[in-house]
């Protein structure tokens, strides 16, 4: 019997959603399909406050491990495939992904082990996954595909459909807002993923797992988003080295100037990258083909 490991950290079920309808087609199909939640020791609250928020930020950004409950595979023995389910947080892998990856139990599970990644964020992903990738690789794995279902709602809508759910806890359509996260018809259609995995997890032909999900829309790069991401990770890294810039010497420096940042963030985003996103679409024609080719390399395993 062929046998699927899904190793995944969803705080609101947003995620495990998207991944219970992928499998089913693989249950259908025989296969045994083995769960793996992670589980933080200091459980993340939600909805969340606004300061708690903002405070896991340089953790995000720095790759910085958190402590995990600890964690087995069902059974013994290694898996035919193995699915690592995650989201983003400040276009990082969520801390408990993260704090996974780094885990001393992470290649004992992943080593010479074929490694599918779905990821179910707002819209901002691709960086992270070249992290992801990199650390998969790292701990013996290889990445064989990654599927990516996003927000379609444009990025300011998202982003206060976004804050609205986070911190309020409420999902549904307000004012000329529509439902906050991943579209409903989008999460049903995730379950046209799951024949073609059971089909080539069955024939043992994982290998040419990928260009077959990718020739059913499972994952799409907008090349001016991938230039916004670049220009955001690299600011994140300074605001990251300011805010513990103090923190040794003086603990409470963090927490001010974690405030100071979670006011400073909302501004950037919606008045500085409008004014950016219009370098960034100059920037998108002028390296058209260059970031053509840099997308085709993402996309490919
Ligand atoms: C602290 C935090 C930061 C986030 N940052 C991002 C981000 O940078 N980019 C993005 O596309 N989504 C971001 N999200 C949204 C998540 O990726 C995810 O879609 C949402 O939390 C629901 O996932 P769930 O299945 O864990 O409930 C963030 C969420 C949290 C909680």
């Amino acid at each position: 019997m062929k046998r699927v490991l899904v190793i995944h950290y969803s705080q609101t079920g947003q995620l495990t959603d998207v991944l219970g309808r992928i499998t089913k087609p693989l249950v259908e199909a025989g296969i045994q399909v083995d769960q793996l939640p992670l589980r933080p020791e200091k459980p993340f609250l939600f909805p969340w406050s606004w300061t708690g928020f903002f405070n896991v930020f340089p953790e995000c950004v720095g790759h910085d491990p958190i402590p995990l409950e600890p964690f087995e595979a069902p059974t013994e023995g290694p898996y035919d495939l193995v699915i690592l389910g995650y989201t983003i947080w400040f276009l990082n892998p969520s801390l408990p992904t993260n704090a996974f990856l780094s885990h001393p139990r992470a290649p004992v599970l992943l080593n010479g082990r074929p490694v599918l990644t779905v990821i179910a964020p707002r819209n901002m992903w691709v960086m992270a996954q070249e992290y992801v990738r990199g650390r998969i690789s790292a701990a013996g794995g290889k990445p064989v595909g990654n599927i990516a279902v996003v927000d379609r709602s444009g990025n300011l809508t998202s982003v206060i459909t976004i804050i609205r759910w986070m911190f309020r806890g409420k999902k549904d359509p307000f004012l000329v807002f529509p439902r906050a996260g991943i579209r409903q018809e989008d999460i049903d259609g995730v379950a046209r993923f799951g024949p073609i995995i059971a089909e080539h997890v069955k024939k043992g032909t994982i290998a040419e797992l990928n260009p077959a999900l990718l020739a059913t829309g499972a994952a799409r790069i907008a090349p001016t988003l991938l230039i916004l991401e670049r220009r955001a990770l690299f600011v994140f890294g300074k605001w990251r080295r300011f805010i513990l810039a103090k923190a040794d010497r003086d603990p409470s420096s963090r927490i001010r100037r974690v405030k100071f940042f979670s006011r400073a963030l909302p501004v950037l985003i919606f008045i500085v990258s409008p004014i950016s996103g219009l370098s960034v679409r100059l920037m998108g024609l002028l390296r058209g083909a260059r970031l053509r080719a840099e997308i085709a390399r993402i996309l490919t395993y």
